[in-house]
């Protein structure tokens, strides 16, 4: 393992989601099984299934001697280990899919002493593809075969110049009631609102659906943060990499929360920035306040 080749690895990452991407695409939702999880709005695909059964065989068949965490086949209270790990979501923004809003991604990520070191995000949709190496950058294609664009687009990124000046990414989740329902409406409502009524008034909040493509957006610098709770390892591990490699930080969804790990189900993503990273995510905080969001059941 000491000699993992992480181009390699990489590259054959690419095609895994290229793949997958004619899968997603062949698919008419109007006309696939579809069924349900946690709740009515947690739903999953046969399209789902069968990606991941793809994923899996192809990359266990390359790649014997690594862990495989997938959504579709996790065994419940699994944690990320450090072992060299493919941590994959065969399609994140299944919502967005089963209704046909052209917004969903593969997400295929590589974690190594839990850290991410590869990160390949696929939206098949839009022929868009971000991808990053530890140590080597990160890249966005547009169509496939064209020269990849290192990220963030930006070449001189603008700093960060609090939540009043910034576009936020938030999602609404599977979980509609209880304690974290009630402080994630509430810190959406207070992030829109009028400084005079005690908001941050942020320019505004988005929701792409795919936790994956809101932090590849916050990695190109298209959005200033993004900020969720109850999301797993798959939908993160990815987008991570690239994030880090784009010069943005990951930062814990509750208060306090420098150092989160890649399954603490609770983060805040903000772009790179040459200023201005630390006091956005303290400005955060700030909105939250005294609440944090408990994911441990
Ligand atoms: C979901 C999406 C959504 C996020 C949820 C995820 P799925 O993944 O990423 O944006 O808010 O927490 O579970 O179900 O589409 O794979
Ligand atoms: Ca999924």
């Amino acid at each position: 393992m000491a000699d993992l080749n992480l181009q390699a690895i990489h590259d054959e990452l690419v095609l895994v989601a290229y793949e997958a991407g004619r899968m997603i695409l062949s698919a008419n939702p109007a006309d696939i099984g579809t069924g349900t999880k946690l709740n009515s709005v947690d739903i999953v695909t046969e399209v789902d299934q069968a990606v991941e059964k793809m994923v899996s065989s192809r990359l266990s068949t390359a790649y014997p001697e690594f862990s495989f965490m997938g959504e579709e086949t996790y065994k419940p209270g699994t944690k990320l280990g450090p072992e060299p790990t493919f941590v994959v979501d065969p399609i994140d923004g299944t919502t967005n899919f089963v209704h046909s809003f052209p917004n969903a991604c593969i997400s295929l990520g590589v974690a190594i002493n839990r850290e991410p070191v590869i990160g390949v995000i696929y939206n098949p949709y839009q022929d868009l593809l971000f991808t990053a190496i530890k140590s080597h950058g990160a890249y966005m294609t547009r169509i496939k075969g064209s020269t990849p664009q290192k990220l963030p687009l930006a070449t001189s990124p603008r700093p960060l110049e609090g939540l009043a000046n910034a576009l936020v990414a938030i999602e609404w989740g599977s979980n509609r009631d209880g304690p974290n329902y009630e402080l994630k409406t509430e810190v959406f409502k207070k992030l829109a609102a009028t400084k005079e009524t005690g908001g941050a008034m942020v320019h505004s909040l988005r929701s792409l659906g795919s936790a994956a493509l809101n932090i590849a957006a916050v990695a190109a610098g298209q959005m200033d943060a993004y900020w969720e709770g109850g999301c797993w390892a798959w939908d993160v591990c990815a987008g991570w990499c690239i994030l880090k490699e784009a010069g943005g930080i990951m930062a814990g969804g509750n208060p306090g929360q420098w150092d989160p790990a890649v399954d603490e189900r609770k983060y805040l993503a903000v772009r790179g920035a040459p200023s201005g990273q630390k006091e956005l995510v303290e400005e955060f905080w700030g909105v939250i306040g005294n609440g944090a969001m408990d994911y441990s059941v």
